[in-house]
């Protein structure tokens, strides 16, 4: 696996660490040998692998996909993977609840290194974990079938709306939607089913998702709310080497073009 040479831009703590690294022998050091000869650059839980957490089906964000090398492929997932072959590291998704993803237990139970989970950045989960720069824009949306009487969040008064369970989408409803009754679902598959078969009359959450939603026929996006939400990779608290590491390559991935060409094939 290669090691892209790093753009410019390093900063001069990542090379100063480059440095060290070279010019040690610790043990430390050669646990991160590997195979290849090459050494990784950050420590993860599993040698040689970018361990991730993601709360799948969440399309376009991810989802199964066995083409893919991991497995698993959607924006987060091409975006993690170009990071994990820039540290030189193999990646590894374990599908995991959202619930633990953004309340931090999965990562304190070293369950994996990062969690890429279209995870909004907000001052609550800051507490709990660390996040890298924001990678995507998002807002709220209310998604209905075609036809239905639902044109805006008032008419959900007296009716079914779906929510994520520990979504930014179920607190939105749950402070704006009127007299609804807010089910929450373990993930979007679940709350996919429950519209199709009139189980609920709307579902709220991100736009990315309910939009693939209308592409897929049957349903109508009838709001959106501008909730200025923007996604992050989630890292454990205190881990500021991974974390300055991912955001590293973050940064030269938009430096490089990368980023452009991986949300235009998912966003056009
Ligand atoms: N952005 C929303 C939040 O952070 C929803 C994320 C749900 N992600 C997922 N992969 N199911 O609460």
């Amino acid at each position: 696996m290669i090691i892209r040479p790093l753009a410019a831009g390093l900063s001069a703590a990542a090379l100063a660490l480059a440095l060290t690294a070279c010019g040690s022998d610790s043990s430390e050091d050669k646990k991160d040998s590997k195979a290849d000869g090459s050494t990784a650059s950050v420590a993860t839980i599993a040698d040689g692998k970018l361990t991730v957490c993601s709360d799948v089906p969440y399309a376009p964000f991810e989802q199964e996909d066995a083409s893919a090398p991991s497995g698993f492929s959607g924006f987060d997932i091409d975006v993690i993977q170009y990071i994990a072959d820039g540290l030189g590291l193999e990646l590894s998704v374990v599908p995991t609840a959202f619930a633990p993803i953004q309340s931090g237990a999965a990562l304190n139970a070293s369950q994996c290194d990062v969690a890429a989970s279209a995870i909004t950045i907000n001052e609550e989960r800051k507490a709990n974990l660390d996040f890298t720069d924001a990678y995507f824009d998002s807002e709220q949306s209310l998604l209905v079938p075609e036809g239905s009487d639902i044109a805006s969040i008032a008419d959900l008064d007296g009716a079914k709306v779906g929510v994520q369970d520990a979504t930014t989408g179920q607190a939105y409803a749950t402070d704006n939607a009127k007299g609804a009754e807010i089910v929450a679902f373990p993930d979007d598959g679940k709350m996919f089913q429950a519209i199709k078969s009139g189980a609920v009359d709307a579902l709220l959450q991100d736009l990315g998702v309910n939009a693939l939603h209308q592409t897929e026929g049957g349903f109508t996006i009838v709001e959106t709310y501008d909730t200025a939400e923007q996604y992050g990779f989630a890292i454990k608290k205190g881990n500021t080497e991974l974390l300055e590491a991912v955001n590293e390559q973050l940064a030269e991935m938009r430096e490089s073009g990368e980023y452009d060409t991986v949300h235009a094939k998912y966003f056009g």
